[in-house]
């Protein structure tokens, strides 16, 4: 295996190939999406919902991130891993948003972080990347912000949020982050910003045109079942399927049938 880099990810842009990225928040499963030649995981702040049942993504704490991302990184041989900064980690203050950083490169071993937000969080890109840390954007629904959005709704449908949206992105690359995730956009407006870019734009719920894709593990998987979206193709059905198996070993435990003459000692 050859390591993704970020540089690795500039040149697949140039070169017209998709990117992958998957969210990974444990060793056994980071091991799979890594083995499966994925050439991004995100440690995302996702898992305060997936791994920790919370609504939404602001309970999770910069230890909890810390904690996650150092189990992945023990995983993973090939992919570039990308750490969310959780909310509150960063918008109070530049130095506090490198700080966040530094505790997440120095305790995790992570090569990357992600923050959400372009001009109001200008300064705190800047620091972080001045310590020679890389940043990964991410506009549109920004989840920690749903609060003041106070819908899960695409966003960036009025022109104004568009603009704005495309000055960010602009802003951010000029900043030196080496890409963006662009959250559930119009398709259209995916296409305008990828073109305008020389950095690689990462989709999940933003159409084809972005220069990858994105999504979270447990969706693609089915292993939410409840969770909907039009954006999401499932690749296979593991509530049921999972249901199924362990209603097999329930069954066969009280009918005594496991273990067997075979399975004992
Ligand atoms: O936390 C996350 O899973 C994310 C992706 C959906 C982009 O930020
Ligand atoms: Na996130």
């Amino acid at each position: 295996y050859k390591r993704v880099t970020v540089k690795s990810l500039g040149e697949m842009k140039l070169q017209g190939e998709k990117i992958s990225m998957l969210t990974a928040y444990d060793y056994s499963m980071a091991k799979i999406v890594d083995a499966a030649n994925v050439d991004v995981i995100l440690v995302g702040d996702s898992a305060s919902n997936t791994m920790a049942g919370h609504e939404t993504t602001l309970p999770i704490t910069l230890d909890q991130m810390i904690y996650h991302a150092s189990s992945v990184i023990r995983a993973v041989n090939r992919a570039l891993v990308v750490v969310d900064l959780p909310f509150g980690s960063y918008q109070s203050d530049p130095k506090e948003a490198l700080r966040s950083a530094i505790r997440i490169m120095k305790e995790s071993g992570a090569h990357a972080v992600k923050l959400e937000g372009g001009e109001e969080i200008k300064e705190s890109v800047k620091r972080i990347l001045h310590a020679g840390i890389p940043v990964m954007g991410h506009l549109g629904l920004t989840p920690q912000s749903i609060y003041k959005f106070g819908t899960y709704t695409v966003r960036a449908k009025a022109e104004a949020e568009a603009e704005k949206l495309m000055r960010d992105a602009r802003l951010l690359e000029k900043l030196g982050c080496f890409s963006i995730v662009l959250e559930k956009i119009p398709a259209e407006l995916t296409k305008n910003v990828s073109s305008k870019l020389t950095i690689p734009t990462i989709g999940i719920g933003a159409g084809g045109d972005a220069d990858g894709q994105v999504l979270v593990i447990h969706d693609l998987l089915g292993m939410t079942h409840e969770f909907n979206p039009r954006f999401l193709r499932r690749y296979m059905n593991l509530y049921e399927d999972m249901g199924a198996a362990i209603g097999r070993y329930v069954a066969d435990v009280k009918a005594k049938d496991f273990p067997n003459e075979q399975e004992q000692y």
